[in-house]
């Protein structure tokens, strides 16, 4: 008998895995053409997730209606990997010409994924730390994007983000600040997809790391 390794794909079925696979194979094809074009030339914030990595994140939390909002959502790939699985999903990423290529992407890839050019930090909003150091890293200023959006950040069921180092703490602190109290934050990371709950995110307890 042959035993295959499992994959992240096994609890998916097979018309839907189809869709992602080709979704996410484009994705890397994508980002290849961006680093060698791009990225080699002049720094940029724009590091892809590992997609296969998130994809049990995005099927743990999966239920009927629930919205699902992106932070800095680059080339769109892990909104509308959401918006297969079922979310109503939407991503905002400050960089406007990826996120034309994120709604072309969502076009070609029949998706209803939605994406805004703009910050997903809310208008008026400011950092502050209790160790005194409030520069927010590679997370970029510019306008707000929740009006385009047509939805505030409390509106979202789970919100995921993709921080640099030293970056966690200011995204949970938004979501504390301006987060419904039964949202789920999850942040990608070098061990794993981190999934933080609670109420008001007074105690971000990290309730389960994904691998
Ligand atoms: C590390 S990449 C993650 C990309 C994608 N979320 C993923 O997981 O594959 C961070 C992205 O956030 C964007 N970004 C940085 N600051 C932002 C801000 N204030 N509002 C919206 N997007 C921002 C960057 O342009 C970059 O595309």
């Amino acid at each position: 008998m042959i035993h295959s390794e499992p994959t992240a794909f096994d609890n998916v079925d097979g018309a839907l895995r189809a869709k992602l696979t080709t979704l996410i194979d484009e994705g890397w094809e994508i980002w290849d053409k961006f680093d060698s074009e791009v990225r080699q030339k002049n720094w940029h914030p724009f590091v892809p997730a590992d997609y296969e990595r998130m994809l049990p994140a995005l099927l743990a939390l999966r239920a009927p209606g629930r919205t699902f909002l992106e932070w800095g959502s680059a080339t769109g790939i892990v909104t509308i990997m959401a918006d297969l699985l079922g979310y109503e999903a939407f991503g905002i990423e400050l960089d406007a010409p990826l996120v034309d290529v994120a709604k072309g992407l969502a076009e070609r890839h029949h998706s209803r994924a939605r994406f805004a050019a703009g910050s997903f930090v809310p208008a008026g909003y400011r950092w502050k730390p209790t160790h005194g150091d409030d520069r927010p890293g590679t997370i970029g200023d510019g306008s707000s994007a929740y009006p385009a959006l047509g939805h505030p950040l409390e509106d979202f069921d789970v919100v995921y983000g993709y921080p640099w180092t030293g970056e966690e703490p200011m995204m949970q602190n938004l979501m504390r600040t301006y987060g419904n109290k039964n949202a789920r934050l999850l942040l990608n990371g070098p061990d794993g997809v981190r999934l933080y709950s609670g109420d008001r995110f007074e105690t971000l307890t990290p309730i389960d790391v994904i691998r």
